[in-house]
């Protein structure tokens, strides 16, 4: 076993893990936030999108010892005082969902685009999601929502 600390939703924990443990089952069985899905546990759906210090990342694909030491945001970290965030109410108020198995996922990694680009084209959102399956929406209104959400 491995001890680790990482910042998570603003809270810290430490913890022993085993070196093979996934980051997405440290979150969802050790801490317990299984707001971040599982979809294919090999790195192609995006249902385990997280922020790792602000960068999102599928954390399907990183060990929990890899995340030691990082500040990391679920999708439980982003609604404040009970209000949600502004990519969460894009998203319910485009319609971007129908099983929102997906949801989270998409969110977190609509949150760190428009970290990066506040203003994006249909073209860069359409690109920079890519990495994120969704089997219901056939991707519009999730589009929508992202524009939405960057006020465009
Ligand atoms: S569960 Fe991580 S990419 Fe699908
Ligand atoms: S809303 Fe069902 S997979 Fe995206």
């Amino acid at each position: 076993m491995r001890r680790i600390a990482v910042t998570v939703n603003g809270t810290r924990h430490e913890a022993e893990v085993e070196p093979r443990q996934l980051l997405v089952y440290f979150l969802r069985e050790q801490l317990g936030l299984t707001g971040t899905n599982v979809g294919c546990d090999t790195s192609s759906c995006g249902a385990c999108t997280i922020l790792l210090n602000g960068e999102s990342v599928k954390s399907c694909t990183l060990l929990a010892v890899q995340a030691d030491g990082a500040e990391l945001t679920t999708i439980e970290g982003l609604a404040k005082d009970g209000a949600l965030h502004p990519v969460q109410q894009a998203f319910h108020e485009q319609h971007a969902l129908q099983c929102g198995y997906c949801t989270p996922g998409f969110v977190m990694a609509t949150v760190s685009l428009l970290a990066e680009n506040p203003k994006p084209s249909e073209e860069e959102i359409r690109h920079s999601l890519e990495g994120n399956l969704c089997r219901c929406t056939g991707y519009h209104n999730i589009v929508r929502a992202v524009q939405a959400a960057a006020g465009s």
